[in-house]
C-alpha cells in the first residue's frame, strides 16, 4: 500500500470492536469500543472527519499507533531515533499488511531511505475482549541505528475521557489509586527503577468524572514489562487525548546494529461501558485463560505456609519441622521455606549468591526437613533470590565483576546488596546451574522468586543494560520452567515491585505486599484487582500484631481479608492461643471450600462510604456469591449504610448467610441471625438491599447467596 491510499483494518471480538485507519501517513484508531458491524467501518471514517480549526495548519495529523517527527505529530511521540543525528525524521510511507484476520493484524511501514521499518503486532482478544500490542522497529541501514524510545502503541481515547486513575504506592502499600483529570497537557510517570516498581505499577484507567465502580466507560492500560517503563496521558489542545505506553529506554541502551531489531514490551489494553469492576474482570479472565499456565488453571491454588514472619532467619530444622506440624493441622497444603537457609544467610548482610544449602544449619541438608514436610501430606517451596549478591558472599569474593554497575560512580548498596549483571552469559550459567541442581536434588515443587532491590547503576560494560537485563532474567526463568514444568514460580520483589503481565507469562502468582496487616491489605487488595485476579495474588493471614504497621487486629479480620487472595498463612502458629487456632482452621476450610467459586468468579469492587470496604464474588452463571463488608474505622452514622447484592440474577431467588465470622455474636455483628434460612429474590437482594447491622470498627462480615432451583 502506497501514499495517498486509505485502508480499515475492523478486528472484533466477542463485544469489541477495534478499528485502524491506514493513511498515508500511517496507521492510527479510528474506533475503539462496543462492538459495531466491521461492515460500517468506512461509515466510521465519514463520522470520524475533523474539520480544521483556523490558524491551524493544511493537514491535522493523525494521532498514529506510533507518532512520529516524520508524520509532523506535535504530542508526545512514540518513536524516537537517529544515526548518528540523521533519520530522526524518516517518513514511514510504504506500508503494508503482513497478516490479517478477524482478531489479529501486522502492519508494517517503512522508510527505505532511512534504512528503517517498523512493524505493529496488534491482537484482540476473541474471548476476554483484551487488547494486545506492540511495535518493533528494523535498522535496515548499514550503520547502527540509536533507538531512544520506541512505544509499545498510542491508542486514541473518545472525546468525553476527562478523567485518568493511576497507581502509586511504596514498600508495604502498594497499588494505591489517584484520580486527576486529563487537563490540557500530559499525565506522565516515568519508572527508572530497574523492576517495575512499588510507586508507579505501569497501568492506567482513563475513565469520565461519572465513571462508577458498576457504570460509566472506562479504557484500561498496562504495560506488560518488569523493567523501567514510560506511561503517558495525554490531552492536546486541540481536544484530542491518547495514552502512550512503552518501556523507558537510557541513553544508548539500544543502538541495533544493520539488521537488528528492538522490539517494545507488550500492551495490554481494554474497555468496558459499565464501569471499572467490568473492566477489571476482562483483564482477569484474560490473565486466567491466556496468561496463566493450563496447569495452574487448573489446579486449585493450596494453602501456603511461608516462613518468614514465623522465624525470620532463625532458621533449625526441629522448629521448622514442628511448624510444618501445625502448618499441616490447620489445613495448609504447601510449605515455603524463606530466607535463611543458604550459606552464612544468618542476617541480611551475607550469603546472596551463595545458593548452596548451609550445613551449620542443616548438617544433613534440607532432606530432613523436606522429608517431613512432604509426610505431612504438604507441597514443598523455597525462597531464592537469584539476581542478587552480597558482598560479603564468596560469588562476590570471586567474581566481583559480575555485578551492575556505573563506571566511575561507587556502588549503591540497598539492603546491603548488589545486583548481578544477568546480561553475561557465565552469570546465567551459574544461576541456572544452582536453581537447577537444588530442583533436581530436592522434591522442590515452588519457588519464591524474589527482587529486593531498586537497580541504580544498570551498567554492563560501561553500557545501560536495564532492558537486556529484563530479558535475560525473562529468558533464565523460561529455561528453568521448560526443565522443570511442574515447579510453580511467584513473583515476589519486597512485596509488589515486580507484579505485571510480562513476568506473569513467566511466574504463577505474586506476592502482593510485605505488609500482612488485613486493613491496609484490603486497600492494596482492591487496588491490585484492577489488572489482577484474586487466583495469582498471595494474601496470607499474619500475626496477631502487624510486624509492618503494629496494628493489633483479631484472626476473624486477617482471615476474612485472606480468604479473598491465594490464601496463606504467615506467622508463629506456636504462639496462637486455642481460639484463634480454631478459627483460622475454620477460614481455611472455608476457603477450600469455595475457592473455585473465588477464582473463577467475578470479580465486583462496590463503592462504599469512606468508613468501609466491600466486594463481591458472583459465579459466571450467577448461582453462587460471596460478599464481604468490612468496616474499617468508626462509622459517623448508628448503622452501616445498606448493601446491595449486585451482579446476580435478578430472576433467580437465592438463599442469604452469614457466613463469616462463624458463630457471630451482636456485640460483633447485629441480630442477623434473622436472615438464616430465608430466600429472597434476586431483584429484592440487589435493588432493595440489607440494612447492615451495627458493626465495630476493624470487623468484616461475610455473605453467602446460593440461587435455589
Ligand atoms: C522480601 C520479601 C519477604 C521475604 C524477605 C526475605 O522482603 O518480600 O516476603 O521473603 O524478602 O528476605
Amino acid at each position: 500500500m502506497h501514499a495517498h491510499s486509505e485502508k480499515i483494518i475492523a478486528l472484533e471480538s466477542n463485544s469489541t470492536s477495534f478499528i485502524i485507519n491506514i493513511n498515508d501517513s500511517g496507521p492510527s484508531v479510528l474506533y475503539w469500543g462496543e462492538k459495531i458491524a466491521a461492515s460500517t467501518a468506512t461509515q466510521v471514517v465519514t463520522m470520524h472527519q475533523r474539520n480544521m480549526g483556523p490558524g491551524t495548519a493544511s493537514k491535522e495529523v493523525p494521532i498514529l499507533l506510533c507518532p512520529t517527527h516524520g508524520s509532523g505529530f506535535m504530542g508526545q511521540h512514540g518513536l524516537s531515533l537517529h544515526r548518528s543525528g540523521h533519520n530522526w525524521d524518516m517518513h514511514l510511507s510504504d506500508i503494508h499488511i503482513l497478516e490479517q484476520t478477524a482478531q489479529h493484524v501486522i502492519i508494517k511501514l517503512s522508510d527505505s531511505n532511512a534504512g528503517v521499518s517498523l512493524q505493529h503486532n496488534i491482537t484482540l482478544d476473541k474471548e476476554t475482549d483484551v487488547l494486545i500490542c506492540n511495535t518493533s522497529v528494523t535498522n535496515n541501514g548499514a550503520d547502527g541505528l540509536t533507538i531512544d524510545w520506541c512505544n509499545a502503541g498510542t491508542l486514541a481515547l473518545p472525546s468525553f475521557i476527562d478523567q485518568v486513575t493511576g497507581f502509586h504506592g511504596r514498600w508495604a502499600n502498594e497499588f494505591q489509586t489517584h484520580k486527576t483529570d486529563l487537563n490540557i497537557g500530559v499525565y506522565l510517570r516515568e519508572n527508572l527503577r530497574g523492576r517495575t516498581s512499588h510507586d508507579s505499577f505501569p497501568g492506567l484507567v482513563a475513565h469520565t468524572k461519572n465513571t462508577t465502580e458498576q457504570n460509566g466507560p472506562a479504557y484500561g492500560f498496562h504495560l506488560g514489562w518488569s523493567g523501567n517503563h514510560r506511561i503517558a496521558a495525554e490531552k492536546m489542545f486541540d481536544g484530542r487525548s491518547f495514552v502512550q505506553m512503552g518501556e523507558k529506554l537510557i541513553a544508548g541502551e539500544v543502538i541495533l546494529p544493520s539488521g537488528a531489531s528492538y522490539c517494545s514490551p507488550k500492551l495490554y489494553a481494554a474497555f468496558s461501558t459499565s464501569g471499572f469492576s467490568s473492566l477489571s474482570q476482562k483483564f482477569h479472565r484474560f490473565v486466567r485463560t491466556k496468561l496463566l499456565t493450563e496447569e495452574v488453571r487448573k489446579k486449585p491454588r493450596p494453602v501456603h505456609y511461608n516462613t518468614w514472619e514465623a522465624v525470620y532467619f532463625n532458621h533449625d530444622t526441629l522448629t521448622l519441622q514442628t511448624l510444618a506440624d501445625k502448618a499441616a493441622e490447620v489445613g495448609a497444603e504447601r510449605f515455603v521455606l524463606d530466607d535463611g537457609w543458604f550459606s552464612a544467610r544468618r542476617d541480611d548482610t551475607a550469603g546472596l549468591g551463595d545458593w548452596f544449602v548451609d550445613h551449620d544449619v542443616y548438617p544433613e541438608g534440607l532432606h530432613p526437613l523436606i522429608d517431613h514436610v512432604l509426610g505431612t501430606g504438604m507441597e514443598f517451596g523455597l525462597w531464592v533470590e537469584p539476581e542478587m549478591v552480597n558482598p560479603n558472599s564468596d560469588l562476590y569474593r570471586n567474581h566481583p565483576d559480575w555485578i551492575l554497575k556505573a563506571t566511575d560512580a561507587p556502588h549503591i548498596r540497598s539492603r546491603n546488596q548488589l545486583v548481578l549483571d544477568l546480561t553475561k552469559e557465565p552469570v546465567r550459567e551459574y544461576l541456572y546451574e544452582r536453581i537447577d541442581s537444588l530442583l533436581s536434588e530436592y522434591k522442590i515443587s515452588y519457588l519464591k522468586w524474589d527482587m529486593n532491590r531498586d537497580i541504580h547503576h544498570p551498567g554492563s560494560d560501561g553500557v545501560a543494560a536495564n532492558s537486556a537485563q529484563t530479558h535475560a532474567l525473562y529468558a533464565l526463568l523460561k529455561r528453568l520452567r521448560e526443565k522443570h514444568p511442574t515447579v510453580e514460580i511467584e513473583s515476589c520483589s519486597s512485596g509488589g515491585a515486580r507484579i505485571d503481565y510480562g513476568i506473569l507469562a513467566h511466574t504463577d502468582r505474586v506476592w502482593t505486599s510485605d505488609s500482612n496487616d488485613a486493613l491496609d491489605r484490603l486497600n492494596i487488595q482492591r487496588g491490585i484487582s484492577f489488572f489482577f485476579p484474586s487466583n495469582v495474588m498471595g494474601s496470607h493471614v499474619g500475626p496477631r500484631d502487624c510486624h509492618i504497621t503494629r496494628r493489633i487486629l483479631s484472626m476473624d479480620l486477617r482471615a476474612a481479608t485472606a480468604i479473598f487472595g491465594h490464601m496463606g498463612m504467615e506467622l508463629n502458629l506456636t504462639e496462637l492461643t486455642s481460639e484463634e487456632t480454631e478459627t483460622l482452621k475454620t477460614a481455611i476450610s472455608l476457603y477450600k471450600k469455595n475457592r473455585d467459586l473465588l477464582h473463577s468468579g467475578n470479580h465486583i469492587r462496590l463503592d462504599t462510604k469512606d468508613h468501609a470496604s466491600a466486594f463481591a464474588v458472583v459465579s459466571e452463571c450467577q448461582n453462587e456469591a460471596v460478599f464481604s463488608y468490612t468496616q474499617i474505622k468508626t462509622c459517623d452514622e448508628t448503622a452501616p449504610e445498606t448493601l446491595f447484592f449486585i451482579g446476580i440474577n435478578h430472576e433467580k431467588s437465592y438463599t442469604l448467610d452469614l457466613i463469616w465470622p462463624l458463630g457471630f455474636t451482636s456485640k460483633t455483628a447485629g441480630d442477623i441471625s434473622r436472615l438464616n434460612g430465608h430466600i429472597f429474590s434476586g431483584d429484592v437482594l440487589s435493588k432493595v438491599g440489607l440494612q447492615l447491622p451495627h458493626m465495630h470498627p476493624e470487623t468484616a462480615l461475610v455473605f453467602m447467596l446460593k440461587a435455589i432451583d
